[in-house]
């Protein structure tokens, strides 16, 4: 899949850090296919997490970001862009993140982690089809 989903965060938002994550992807080779800032709706926000519904975390992780505005994006690469993008953010937990990484190097919650990116093939044209349907 070349293509593949991106959020930065409400935290990156906040902290105005996305454009260093946009930045990075850039830099990385990865170019820009789509990109809005936009507050999530709690429905919207369910299904693009819904693997997670009913986890501990599921409650949390829904408040959060939909908290404040994230910045959506597609990015496009070669084969398996997913797994760049997924490389370059680093571990969930951001204790775990190497430094390098976009979580290793600036982020110290797991959630309040930065960014999210799809973790598969199948995912990414799930999620882009959910934020960008015109896309799909
Ligand atoms: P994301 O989906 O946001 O890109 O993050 P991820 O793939 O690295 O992690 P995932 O397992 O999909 O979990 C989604 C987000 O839920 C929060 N989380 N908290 N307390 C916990 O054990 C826990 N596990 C996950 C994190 O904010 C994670 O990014
Ligand atoms: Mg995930």
């Amino acid at each position: 899949m070349k293509r593949t989903l991106v959020i930065c965060k409400p935290d990156a938002v906040e902290r105005g850090l996305s454009g260093e994550i946009i930045s990075r992807l850039e830099r990385k080779g990865l170019k820009l296919v789509a990109a809005e800032l936009r507050s999530l709706t709690r429905e919207t926000a369910e299904a693009h997490y819904a693997e997670h519904k009913g986890k501990a975390f599921y409650e949390d992780l829904l408040a959060f970001i939909t908290r404040s505005p994230v910045f959506a994006l597609v990015v496009e690469g070669p084969e398996d862009t997913w797994q760049i993008v997924r490389s370059m953010m680093g571990a969930t937990n951001p204790a775990n993140a190497v430094p390098g990484s976009i979580r290793g190097d600036l982020a110290t919650d797991t959630g309040e982690n930065l960014v999210h990116g799809s973790d598969s093939a199948e995912a990414a044209e799930r999620e882009i089809s959910i934020f960008f349907p015109d896309l799909a």
